[in-house]
């Protein structure tokens, strides 16, 4: 059997470990046109934090992705050279205590602690609610290479290209994943998927040790290189991956009046990145003539947090379907 995966981000490569993990013996390739530093989840800030808008097809299978990938990930940390981190930080709102609050702490796998009003007070801007969480920090500028170094020593193979169709993909495999991000709005025609640009910039500061996020914005610890990612925007639907200036000064403007000292750090990088938003995650098995096809994609701003989860999933579905498939031609 030969297995393809298409895509080379964070999830096609927890994708492509994970086939490893339960296939040792099949011949596994990643084809994908952009690598490591050229992808969207290497501008991520990484860290592992659910957002509302990051559904699955039922609660309970989405909390099951998020509780694997906080196992699989936290399992991980010992291992030095993949970058993972625990970092704690700061969430704040000014409506409710549960507006602060993500998916992932409601049940369990990230643990969090409510601010009093004095605990309050001390920050630069004032919010009426705050929570302290401990979580996990992912650097993808790490954790990819480190993946990619890992898939290679297990005989998987790398081919670097554009897919324009799947058709000579379908012919070539037995099996292929569809990791695509963004791109499988145009690979599948999926009017389901819209982008969520961000705009951050990296900076450097060696004395920023937790996270905060408040409105919009967010300061965020790379975990590697005294690098901190500051943010961002969120704008809905927008393809636009240029820089945009007025964005930027706003940024340092607001992180500033948050962390003063933030006023006076050089600035490593501007970027651009577009979440691949999708109204649910999809974690599909579609059977073709001669091939199936899974998708995994759409993962929106939880990418990073999520990959473990859905890989797990998307692999389950191909090896239950492939069990399947060799009963059924056993009869
Ligand atoms: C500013 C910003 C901050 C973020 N912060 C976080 C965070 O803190 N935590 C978190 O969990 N998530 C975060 N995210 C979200 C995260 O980056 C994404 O959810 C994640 O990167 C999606 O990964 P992916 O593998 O699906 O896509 P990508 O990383 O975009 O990878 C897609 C892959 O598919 C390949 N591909 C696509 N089309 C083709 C084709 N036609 N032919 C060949 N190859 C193809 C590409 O070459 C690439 O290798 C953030 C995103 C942004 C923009
Ligand atoms: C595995 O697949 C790759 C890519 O299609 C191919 O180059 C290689 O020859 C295959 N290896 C085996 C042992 O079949
Ligand atoms: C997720 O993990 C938490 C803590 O380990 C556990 O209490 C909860 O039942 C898990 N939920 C699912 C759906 O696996
Ligand atoms: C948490 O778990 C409970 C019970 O399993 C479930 O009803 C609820 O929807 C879950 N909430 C979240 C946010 O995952
Ligand atoms: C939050 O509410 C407090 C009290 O009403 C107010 O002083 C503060 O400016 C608000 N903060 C933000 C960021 O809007
Ligand atoms: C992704 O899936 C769609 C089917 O929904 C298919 O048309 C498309 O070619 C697939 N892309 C790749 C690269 O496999
Ligand atoms: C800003 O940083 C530079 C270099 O680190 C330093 O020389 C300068 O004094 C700083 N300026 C202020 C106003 O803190
Ligand atoms: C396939 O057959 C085996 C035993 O013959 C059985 O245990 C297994 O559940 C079957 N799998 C599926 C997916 O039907």
């Amino acid at each position: 059997m030969k297995i393809c995966i298409v895509g080379a981000g964070v999830v096609g490569l927890c994708t492509a470990l994970e086939i490893q993990n339960q296939f040792p013996n099949l011949n596994i390739t990643i084809i994908a046109d952009k690598f490591n530093e050229d992808t969207t989840s290497d501008g991520a800030a990484g860290l592992f934090l659910a957002f509302d808008h990051f559904v699955g097809p039922t609660e309970h299978i989405t909390t099951k992705w998020i509780n694997h990938s906080y196992k699989y990930y936290d399992k991980l940390i010992k291992n030095e050279d993949c970058g993972i981190f625990r970092i704690s930080g700061y969430s704040f709102s000014n409506i409710s205590h549960n507006d602060c609050l993500y998916k992932c702490m409601k049940n369990d796998s990230v643990e969090y602690q409510f601010l009093n009003v004095d605990e309050l007070s001390q920050f630069n801007i004032k919010y009426k609610f705050g929570v302290k969480i401990s979580t996990l920090g992912i650097p993808c500028r790490k954790f990819l290479p480190w993946c990619i170094e890992k898939f290679k020593k297990n005989d998987g193979h790398v081919i670097h290209k554009k897919i324009y169709n799947f058709d000579a993909l379908e012919k070539e495999y037995d099996a292929i994943f569809n990791c695509s991000g963004m791109n499988a709005k145009f690979l599948c025609n999926d009017n389901n998927i819209y982008p969520i640009r961000g705009q951050v910039m990296q900076v450097k500061s060696t004395w920023i040790k937790h996270f905060y996020k408040f409105d919009s914005n967010f300061i965020i610890p790379c975990g590697y290189d005294d690098k901190i990612t500051l943010g961002g925007t969120y704008d809905f639907g927008s393809f636009n991956t240029e820089v945009n200036e007025y964005i930027t000064s706003s940024i340092i403007d607001k992180c500033s009046q948050f962390l003063p000292d933030l006023n006076n750090v050089s600035v490593i990088r501007n970027w651009v990145g577009l979440r691949p938003y999708r109204t649910v995650v999809r974690v599909e098995l579609e059977p073709r003539n001669s091939a199936m096809l899974i998708h995994n994609y759409g993962h929106g701003g939880c990418g990073v947090t999520a990959a473990p989860g859905t890989s797990l999933h998307a692999v389950n579905l191909f090896r239950d379907f492939h069990l399947y498939r060799k009963n059924y031609s056993k009869l």
